[in-house]
């Protein structure tokens, strides 16, 4: 019998005999067994033990009888009581155990499962290039020098002998940070440094320029209006282009490779005279594709050449612009695309790599510090 007893009557308190004791122990002990869990558990301990459970309805009948049987029933209950709370407190002393034992099982941790792994960063490779050629040409007592993005429309074009005229000022080419007549450009290239080097610098002037550059082309497979170059400039008394040929010769093989040949073509830039476009000899094909269709030459599209940047004589006009005497000292200077450095050195085909961060990109060129 378990529940409460509804059917007592307290003239007869027949629930108080031995045998009806007896049985509510037994019918505790048993529930006791049958609980599988801690939550059973507590309810057969609110079912046998709680205030309405049969045991306790039974204790309440003491005060109906008559005073010489009160103790023994008293001594009756007391122990019944005692044994179903012993019987109780043992199963919830091995239900905890077992959970514990349960939970420790449980919960362990498998220290040989894969983890959510988070890449470390990598510096771009752009960075990393540009102070590498930094490295070569310091390693040639050069300095590195630096200018501002947002750049002075003089140092930017005029000093250059890029006259107002010029279609390389128009707002096609040439981002402007205020309106166009505000003097304030973002620099189209590194050349302007070439022109606060000669002002801040005493001579002679051996600098690199590394640095960002901005013109407004749309973001395709080869262009982007944010991009890299490296500027060279030597101002010194003696100095010729051949020096330029040797200079840019050395600066090829640090970049590609000993024995990597260049080519300068006639070109025209305003700020040097005379001026040329240097190719760079493939570095893939070296040249072998050129005229033979059995083997075909992807990086340079069988051309043999690639073209790697523009260089000349200093313009003797660029030397007035800043002071210093044309009659006493010669310069030659070289501005080449980082980014075309990059794809054509490490096969990158589509500048959208280069451009969009992606920490795979810059780590399969190894993490440098
Ligand atoms: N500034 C030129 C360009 O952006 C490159 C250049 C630099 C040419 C120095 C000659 C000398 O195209």
């Amino acid at each position: 019998m378990s529940g409460p007893n509804t059917s007592f009557d307290p003239k007869q308190v027949a629930s108080l005999d031995a045998a009806a004791i007896d049985a509510m122990v037994a019918d505790a002990v048993a529930a006791v067994a049958a609980a599988g869990d801690l939550d059973a558990l507590k309810a057969v301990r609110l079912a046998h033990a709680g205030d309405r459970s049969p045991i306790a309805l039974a204790n309440r009948e003491i005060g109906a009888l008559p005073p010489a049987a009160k103790a023994e029933a008293g001594k009756r209950v007391g122990q019944a009581r005692a044994a179903v709370k012993a019987a109780l407190d043992e199963r919830q002393a091995v239900l905890e155990a077992e959970r514990d034992a349960r939970v420790l099982v449980e919960e362990s941790v498998d220290v040989t499962l894969p983890t959510d792994w988070q890449p470390v960063g990598a510096r771009h490779p752009l960075t990393t290039l540009m102070e590498r050629v930094g490295d070569v040409f310091v390693a040639m007592g050069y300095e590195i020098a630096e200018g501002p993005e947002v750049e002075a429309e003089w140092a930017n074009f005029d000093a250059l002998n890029i006259g107002p005229d010029h279609p390389a000022r128009t707002m096609q080419d040439t981002f402007f940070v205020a309106a166009p007549d505000s003097g304030v450009v973002l620099r189209t290239h590194t050349s302007p440094v070439q022109i606060r080097s000669m002002l801040d610098r005493p001579l002679p002037i051996y600098v690199i320029a590394p640095g960002r550059v901005y013109r407004t082309d749309e973001l395709d497979a080869t262009h982007t209006p944010v991009f890299h170059q490296i500027e060279g400039l030597a101002v010194d008394r003696d100095i010729t282009m051949g020096d330029l040929r040797g200079t840019l010769d050395h600066f090829a093989a640090a970049m590609f490779g000993e024995g990597i040949r260049t080519r300068m073509r006639p070109s025209y830039f305003p700020f040097t005279e005379p001026s040329a476009e240097v190719d760079l000899q493939c570095f893939v094909c070296r040249g072998e594709s050129v005229g033979n269709p059995d083997r075909p030459c992807r990086t340079c599209g069988s051309e043999g050449w690639i073209e790697w940047g523009g260089c000349g004589m200093v313009n003797p006009r660029v030397l007035v612009a800043v002071g210093i005497d044309p009659t006493q000292y010669r310069g030659f200077a070289f501005g080449m695309g980082v980014e075309r450095t990059l794809m054509f050195r490490n096969g990158v085909a589509d500048m959208h790599d280069i451009v969009e961060g992606d920490a795979r990109f810059s780590l399969a060129f190894g993490v440098e510090a």
